[in-house]
């Protein structure tokens, strides 16, 4: 049975008030696109095809009639609603029906990751079949993440969530690979302090398990929490830097659904010529002949 994907893309969206004040923060846009495009684009390129995109009541019809059926870029998506943000892990117990038993890729909404070496790590994590996996890359600051601390050999020795003391400066990004056995160690999970299931709190059960992974990003590959003002200007204007570097978009869903084999060409341009007047469709219509998307040059900090 393979994995399903996640896309966790609820809460208020506070640090970005009054921009999310009417409008869900993974619909704003990153340069060319809404948010929401990018964790899509990393499941793609892991070749998840099945997906359900997890938002408030509010927002959750606005996903809808951007996204569908997802369809038209070779994918299969679902919907839930998470009436209050009651935590991360919450996505997991939300997702239990959908996923049937499976094993799942949790990609929060709002974390876009640059480059190549994550869908190949994704990829990766895959074919561990148990346990659960996640992703750190080192910061300068780490103290509003959840952060792991590894030894000499790489084995965890601990995480903590937004740790005032750091032990370590690497971040777990908002990328997890669980095991069909998460949606019941979510429910199983008290709430923290702040009223929430933190994810932390999750994978800390599989650490207590010996079957939590680390996967770390590489030099090179950019991550970004989206969150604020300044690393939603930040992840655009590397995006458009990269772009215009490499003539590539990178999170054209139909141009990687082709990619992938998932869709044709003819549907991709024929998608292109709906939206004439952007530079996406435009790239759409003009889809470059070339093989799977390789970032790297020009895409420095
Ligand atoms: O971005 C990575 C970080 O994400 C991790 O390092 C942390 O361990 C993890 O707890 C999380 O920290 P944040 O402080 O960024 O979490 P936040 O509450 O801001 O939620 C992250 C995204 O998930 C945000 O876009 C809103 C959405 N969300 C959050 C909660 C708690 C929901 O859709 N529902 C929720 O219940």
């Amino acid at each position: 049975m393979s994995a399903r994907g996640i896309i966790l893309a609820g809460g208020r969206g506070t640090r970005l008030y009054p921009a999310t004040a009417v409008v869900s923060k993974q619909l704003l846009p990153v340069y060319d696109t809404p948010m929401v495009f990018h964790p899509l684009a990393l499941l793609m390129r892991a070749g998840i095809r099945e997906a359900l995109l997890i938002s408030t009541p509010e927002a959750l019809p606005l996903f809808r009639m951007l996204l569908g059926d997802g369809e038209r870029f070779g994918m299969r998506l679902a919907y839930a609603e998470q009436d209050a943000p009651r935590g991360i892990a919450e996505a997991l117990i939300i997702a239990e029906p959908f996923l049937a038993g499976r094993g799942s890729v949790l990609v929060l909404g709002d974390n876009l990751f640059i480059g190549n070496a994550t869908p190949k790590l994704l990829r990766r994590a895959l074919l561990r079949r148990s346990g659960a996996s996640v992703f750190a890359v080192e910061v300068d600051d780490p103290r509003s993440f959840g952060v792991v601390n590894l030894d000499v050999s790489g084995r965890v020795l601990g995480l903590e969530e937004k740790p005032a003391l750091p032990r370590s400066n690497l971040a777990v990004t908002g990328l997890y690979v669980y095991d069909g056995d998460a949606p019941a160690l979510a429910r199983a999970l008290a709430p923290s302090a702040r009223g929430e299931l933190e994810i932390t709190d999750l994978n800390r059960a599989y650490l207590g398990r010996g079957a939590l992974a680390v996967e770390r990003l590489p030099i090179g590959e950019h991550w970004y929490d989206t969150g604020t003002p300044d690393s939603l200007l930040a992840a655009s204007i590397l995006v458009r830097r990269i772009e215009e570097n490499t003539g590539r978009k990178l999170a054209c869903l139909e141009a990687i659904a082709c990619e992938q084999g998932w869709i044709s060409r003819a549907a991709a341009q024929a998608a292109g010529r709906a939206s004439p007047g952007s530079p996406y469709g435009r790239y759409l219509q003009t889809l470059p002949e070339l093989p799977g998307l390789e970032l790297g040059v020009g895409a420095g900090r």
